[in-house]
């Protein structure tokens, strides 16, 4: 049979041998951010694209070539949100959060849509965790906000990888910046990508993160905004790092990244993967953003967030064969032969599943034979066969998969000493973990 189409290109289906795997990423990730005082916000996937083009910036990558835009049956221009800020920040400023309790503090983990070429780590839907505050200036507030990405990283025993650090001043020192790098590009400007030439004018940042290898090998040569900070942006920036250091954690100074949105200013960071396959992938980055809220017609609060890709992050996991947790299996498999067996299966089933046990029984009504082979393949931990016999007695034969081992367990309230049998297994699992 051929399939009348396939998944999206640059799209990927998570089944169901790997979804346990983003879950626990997520889960990390929000209780991570929950213990740095942040509550999860859930946003629209599309938003109007206005909101993308003067949050994101008109002249960026994501903008200019990567957004999903399309007209509604309204007429309205619709993007689909290619990354998580732009919105998070409408929504709180649109309910009022912003006139609450400052800092406000916000977490989430959902999907984003990029029209990038694919390759591995880049995909046209990934899924990212970011947090976001707003209304904190302080550097302790820049140093927290790498804290929480290192804690996220610690949690899941993330290494390999580095924090690099740069600052992109504020808008009063990078106007002079800007000058300086105009007159630099100006020397080039034949030789730049189509984009690069319009962007030189209104914003010639943008060309320092251009992916054509031509503009990549000026911008190498480029004057750095560190340079040129003012006292205040220079102030910030020590005091940034002089708290990281405080907190114990390893920073690499890199003044030549400036991010790929437009709306940072003064601190930015980004979090490298260092193992060799993965060639310096990106797992996340962030900064301060002092000047969004009011760009989008908000007063004027300072803010500041990261968003790490999950993918990239599962790659670099596996890759350093971190732990990952193991799907969670069906405990008990009830094999049945009867009727009436099949009855008593439902029953035991439901109680054992009332304690909070994942059990199940054959709803396809196959042999013993084939009922054990399947109990196998989803890698049940226990089985028990329910017979004549069994129902008499009101015994049955629990077996334990791995080991073989078999147990002689009374049918009548099993839910609940099944429970006790867990428990126990567990015990011995810990204690022989601790002899080893
Ligand atoms: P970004 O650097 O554009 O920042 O994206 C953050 C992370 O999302 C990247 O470092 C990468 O791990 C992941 N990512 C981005 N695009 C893709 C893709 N096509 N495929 C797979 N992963 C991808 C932002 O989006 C900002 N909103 C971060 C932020 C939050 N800044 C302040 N608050």
């Amino acid at each position: 049979m051929a399939l009348i189409t396939k998944a999206v290109r640059g799209t990927r289906d998570v089944l169901p041998v790997d979804s346990h795997l983003y879950r626990y990423l997520e889960d990390t990730a929000l209780e991570t951010a929950r213990n740095f005082g942040y509550h999860e916000i859930r946003v629209p996937v599309f938003e109007h694209t206005e909101l993308f083009e003067r949050g994101v910036g008109d002249t960026t990558d994501v903008v200019q070539k990567e957004m999903y835009t399309f007209l509604d049956k309204g007429g309205r221009s619709i993007t689909l949100r290619p990354e998580g800020t732009a919105g998070v920040a409408r929504a709180c400023l649109e309910h009022g959060l912003l006139n609450d309790a400052l800092p406000c503090k916000v977490s989430y983990a959902f999907s984003c849509y990029r029209y990038e070429k694919p390759q591995a780590g880049r995909y046209r839907e990934y899924t990212t965790f970011g947090v976001e505050c707003f209304g904190a200036p302080t550097p302790a507030a820049d140093a927290e906000l790498v804290a929480l990405a290192v804690e996220y990283f610690n949690a899941l025993s993330l290494t390999d990888y580095r924090v690099e650090l740069n600052s992109i001043g504020c808008p009063a020192c990078r106007s002079v910046y800007l000058e300086k790098l105009r007159a630099y590009f100006a020397e080039h400007t034949n030789e730049l990508c189509g984009t690069c030439h319009e962007r030189l004018e209104r914003n010639p940042m943008r060309v320092l993160d251009c992916k054509n290898p031509v503009c990549a090998r000026y911008a190498e040569q480029a004057p750095v905004m560190t340079e040129f900070l003012c006292g205040d942006c220079q102030t910030h920036f020590e005091q940034v790092q002089q708290l990281l250091a405080e907190f114990n954690i390893l920073f690499a100074l890199n003044p030549r990244m400036v991010r790929g949105l437009d709306y940072y200013t003064r601190t930015v960071v980004e979090f490298v993967s260092e193992v060799e396959d993965l060639n310096g992938l990106v797992l996340g980055g962030g900064g301060r953003y002092d000047g969004l809220i009011e760009q989008l017609g908000g007063q004027s609060m300072p803010g500041l967030g990261f968003g790490l890709g999950l993918e990239r992050i599962l790659l670099h996991l596996q890759a350093i064969n971190a732990p990952l947790p193991e799907r969670e299996n069906c405990e008990l498999y009830i094999a049945t032969r009867g009727e009436q067996a099949l009855a008593v299966a439902a029953k035991l089933c439901a109680d054992l599943r009332a304690e909070g046990i994942a059990a199940q029984f054959d709803i396809v009504g196959r042999s013993l034979k084939s009922q054990m082979k399947y109990a196998d393949k989803i890698g049940a931990r226990y089985t028990c066969v329910l017979g004549e016999n069994e129902l008499e007695s009101g015994l049955a034969k629990l077996k334990h998969m791995q080991t073989g081992k078999e147990e002689e367990m009374a049918l009548a309230g099993l839910g609940e000493r099944f429970v006790q049998q867990l428990i126990r297994l567990a015990q011995e699992e810990l204690q022989a973990w601790f002899e080893e």
